[in-house]
């Protein structure tokens, strides 16, 4: 049997105190909406309909073709958002799951049970339930004395004893395609938010005999509605729980997983131990047997094994297995290190190729430059690689030194076993295997501190 989704995400999320739309508030590097069509997707949906209305189009840019787009122009309730879908939906025969652009918790795992249920009942809808502590807000589901689902009632239209029942609406939803269009276009606005409201569809199929269910078993942390920053805060929270404990179940250490933050999509491989207040976004891929952090941001790296980076930023760059960065090194976007480089304590590092092997240990600004193969990079040494108009770039070729406190005046190039002395501001390339100077000769004054002092003591 088909089965097709729509996800509701019209709603102008008001608490959210917010230019940006609701659903495109970021959740462990995603956007809320983006996990919902992930869900969706996973449970076998081949056709998924989202249907947008305040800043519709920037949701339709952020959806960017995994969804076909829907506008709804007035936000009349949810029966009226699914009605939008009609159109697009024509012709389809089914099952079609609607779910809400602001559940992002929601998984596959449960929309399978609950596509499941639907199906092996034969009912024409299908509710997922689940039992709050707190249902303050949610529509509740009011069953008979046999059990079996009535209605639903929402919050503002409950009776005192309906305010009672804790098992609530997710919002989530399986219906057959069948009929399922024109019933909802019976529904009536007839209630204290004078909304169209989906849930009542299930009060008027029962009416006109119509099977319908009622399927508890959704954890409630997975249908947490996001409304404000604190439960959005709270969902992130989830969620990021949710992607630590597969990394860790996958083998990775974590010393204490409250601490590490990790958006969905990165990689991380066996043996690898990440230590408290780190941060890794992006899509970044980490191989085995790493050391991460503690305290350091990665975005979108790419890391070989063996690889430890302590209380550093990494943005966009490969580094290479048995490399050691840190602590307190900033690799700035487009920098290629291959194997066993070490990047030590401030230095900063920006659009450079470092050959394997190779060390900039102490206090360094390189940028725009490819580096050899065993090169040392002496402390304090400065790429001159702007000339408050253009780049430059620097070569430093295999085995060269670079003395400390160099200033390579880029374009430059130090060849191949080249040294460059200390204190030196290297203007001219510096031939293979020559030493580059460039500093004053030091003159000595003899008895000089003496002088001094009786000089002074004339006074
Ligand atoms: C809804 C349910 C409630 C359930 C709860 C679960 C109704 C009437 N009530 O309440 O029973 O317990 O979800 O979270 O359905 N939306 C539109 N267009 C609209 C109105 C809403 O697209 O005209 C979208 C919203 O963007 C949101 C979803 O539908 O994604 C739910 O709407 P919301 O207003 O948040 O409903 P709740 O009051 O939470
Ligand atoms: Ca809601």
């Amino acid at each position: 049997m088909p089965l097709a989704a729509v996800i509701l995400a019209a709603g102008k999320g008001t608490r959210m105190k917010s230019d940006l739309p609701k659903v495109l508030h970021d959740i462990c590097g995603a956007p809320m909406i983006s996990h919902v069509l992930a869900a969706a997707r996973e449970a076998g949906s081949e056709k998924t309909i989202v249907v947008v209305g305040f800043g519709g189009d920037q949701v339709a840019q952020a959806i960017d073709g995994r969804g076909e787009i829907v506008f709804q122009h007035d936000q009349l309730g949810t029966a009226h958002a699914l009605h939008q879908a009609a159109t697009a939906l024509g012709g389809f025969d089914g099952d079609i799951l609607v779910l809400c652009g602001d559940t992002p918790l929601v998984s596959a795992d449960i929309l399978n049970k609950m596509t499941a249920a639907h199906r092996e009942s034969g009912a024409r809808a299908t509710v997922l339930t689940a039992w709050l502590d707190n249902p303050f807000g949610y529509g509740r589901i009011i069953r008979d004395k046999d059990g079996m689902l009535l209605k639903i009632v929402e919050q503002k239209d409950a009776s005192p004893e309906e305010l009672q029942v804790k098992e609530v609406n997710t919002g989530i939803y399986c219906f057959a395609a069948e009929g399922l269009f024109q019933s909802l276009a019976l529904i009536k606005p007839d209630n204290a938010q004078g909304e169209y409201y989906l849930p009542d569809l299930m009060g008027l199929y029962k009416g006109q005999g119509k099977r319908v269910g009622a399927v508890p078993g959704a954890h409630p942390a997975e249908i947490m509605g996001v409304n404000d920053r604190s439960q959005l805060a709270q969902a992130r929270e989830a969620m990021g729980q949710r992607i630590n404990s597969e990394f860790m179940l996958a083998g990775v250490t974590m010393v204490d997983p409250s601490s590490v933050y990790i958006d969905i999509g990165v990689k991380i491989g066996r043996d690898t131990v990440i230590y408290p207040g780190t941060v890794i976004q992006g899509g970044t891929v980490i191989g085995e047997g790493c050391v991460i952090g503690p305290f350091s941001q990665i975005v979108s790296a790419r890391m070989g094994d063996k690889v430890t980076v302590r209380q550093s930023v990494i943005e966009d760059s490969e580094i290479g297995s048995g490399s050691t960065i840190g602590p307190y090194s900033y690799i700035r976007p487009g920098c290629v290190l291959d194997g066993q480089v070490k990047v030590g304590d401030f230095v900063e590092l920006k659009k450079v190729k470092i050959g394997r092997g190779s060390k900039v240990p102490h206090l360094s600004y390189v940028g725009d430059a490819v580096i050899g193969e065993k090169v040392n990079v002496g402390a304090g040494t400065i790429t001159c690689n702007y000339d408050g108009e253009k780049k430059w770039p620097t070569v430093v070729e295999d085995n060269a030194f670079i003395g400390s406190n160099t200033n390579l005046v880029a374009p430059v190039r130090v060849g191949r076993g080249a040294v460059t002395g200390a204190g030196s501001t290297i203007t001219k390339d510096v031939p293979e295997d020559s030493l580059g100077v460039a500093r004053g000769v030091q003159k000595n004054i003899p008895n000089w501190s003496r002088r001094k002092k009786s000089l002074e003591n004339e006074k």
